[in-house]
């Protein structure tokens, strides 16, 4: 089986981060979310994999993929304009020739192997083996509608009135026959080659589709508070306690803490889960559960706590700063006398004085 990774798009939802960055590259437990996706799909040991890129972050999703420590064969497949998840299949189908492929979106996360549902996959053969999930939002997904004995009879993207909290995870089985399916579909109101509706096409062509329910979480990162949850769920499960950098004897380190080479934490103390990255300075800092901090970091008598804090930023006397995302080489200096909390999303260069 081929894997088809989806790293175009627009990511209109996390500007202004998104200005300047792909937001597949936006780092959870400072490794971008892609790498957690290739990490996925190596597991499975699918080496053939079509990366669809655009025109503004292609070059950046080529580069991050570079030093491929998976071992895949990448083939980047240029889409002029995110003009849907079908479209994007269409793009892909020279790559994808007649095989089965796994279709997987770069922005999101899974807690769990896939390796079960490929088997299922390859054991049954249907035309789609799609995921689901109950959600509390259906609205903001794709939603599936299953009948008594588990068989999905209806698929629509983003309901105004939904019939089902299942949601589509955004990773699905197909066999060649989604190619005709997509040739079939028109563009939606949005203007998108819509997923769903492929997916519609194949069930009222009388052909196979199976769903399974997702044992584990999924998160679609596209948003601020979906991409703080990640990075939560992420240190929270995968990271373990390594101090490699330089703690003071005045300073404490408590929990599941990564320090990378290089990092200097002075008079601070720092409650797990949490990473810090390589080169990066903390002075008279808290540091809270659930924070991300990049490299080359420069943070001085600050308090802060589940944060993503990109590579480069400097922090000045920041009294309390959560629930943010900042880019990289953002600046936030306290300038007067008046303590706040902040909740922070901006962007790459950003200099923000409080
Ligand atoms: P979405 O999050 O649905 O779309 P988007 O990236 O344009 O974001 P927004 O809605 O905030 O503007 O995309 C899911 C994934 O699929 C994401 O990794 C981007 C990718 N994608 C493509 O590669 N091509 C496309 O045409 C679309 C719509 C998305």
């Amino acid at each position: 089986m081929k894997a088809l990774v989806l790293a175009g798009g627009k990511g209109t939802r996390l500007r202004p981060l998104t200005h300047t960055a792909a937001k597949q590259l936006i780092p959870i437990a400072n490794r971008p979310i892609l790498f957690y996706v290739m990490d996925q799909i190596a597991q499975l040991n699918m080496t053939e994999v079509g990366v669809v890129i655009s025109p503004e972050t292609g070059s950046a999703i080529r580069d991050a993929l570079a030093s491929n420590p998976w071992g895949c064969h990448f083939t980047f497949i240029p889409q002029d304009e995110p003009l849907g998840l079908a479209h994007a299949v269409k793009v892909g189908r020279d790559f994808l020739e007649s095989d089965a492929f796994l279709m997987y979106l770069g922005d999101n996360l899974i807690g769990e192997s896939l390796q079960d549902y490929v088997n299922e996959f390859e054991r049954t053969k249907p035309d789609a083996l799609i995921l689901l999930k109950e959600v509390d939002n259906p609205r903001m997904f794709g939603v599936a509608e299953v009948d008594g004995s588990g068989r999905i009879t209806r698929l629509t993207e983003k309901p105004d009135d939904p019939q089902s909290k299942l949601a589509l995870v955004g990773t699905y089985l197909f066999s060649q026959e989604i190619h005709a399916a997509v040739d079939a579909i028109a563009p939606s109101a949005r203007g998108e080659l819509e997923i769903t509706d492929a997916i519609q096409a194949l069930l009222e062509r009388g052909k196979t589709v199976q769903s399974s329910r997702l044992q584990s979480w999924w998160l679609d990162t596209g948003k601020k508070d979906d991409l703080l949850e990640a990075n939560r769920l992420v240190l929270d499960g995968w990271v373990q306690r390594d101090l490699r950098g330089n703690v003071d004897s005045e300073s404490r380190v408590e929990g599941r803490v990564v320090v990378e080479d290089g990092a200097q934490i002075i008079r601070s103390e720092i409650q797990g889960p949490a990473v810090i990255g390589k080169g990066t300075t903390l002075e008279n800092v808290r540091v809270g559960p659930y924070t991300s901090i990049g490299s080359d970091c420069s943070i001085t008598s600050t308090k802060l706590e589940h944060c993503v804090i990109m590579d480069g930023v400097r922090l000045e006397g920041v009294e309390q700063l959560k629930d943010s995302i900042l880019g990289q080489h953002a600046t936030v200096r306290r300038t007067t006398d008046q303590q706040q909390i902040l909740r922070l999303m901006i962007g790459d260069d950003a200099e923000v004085c409080v």
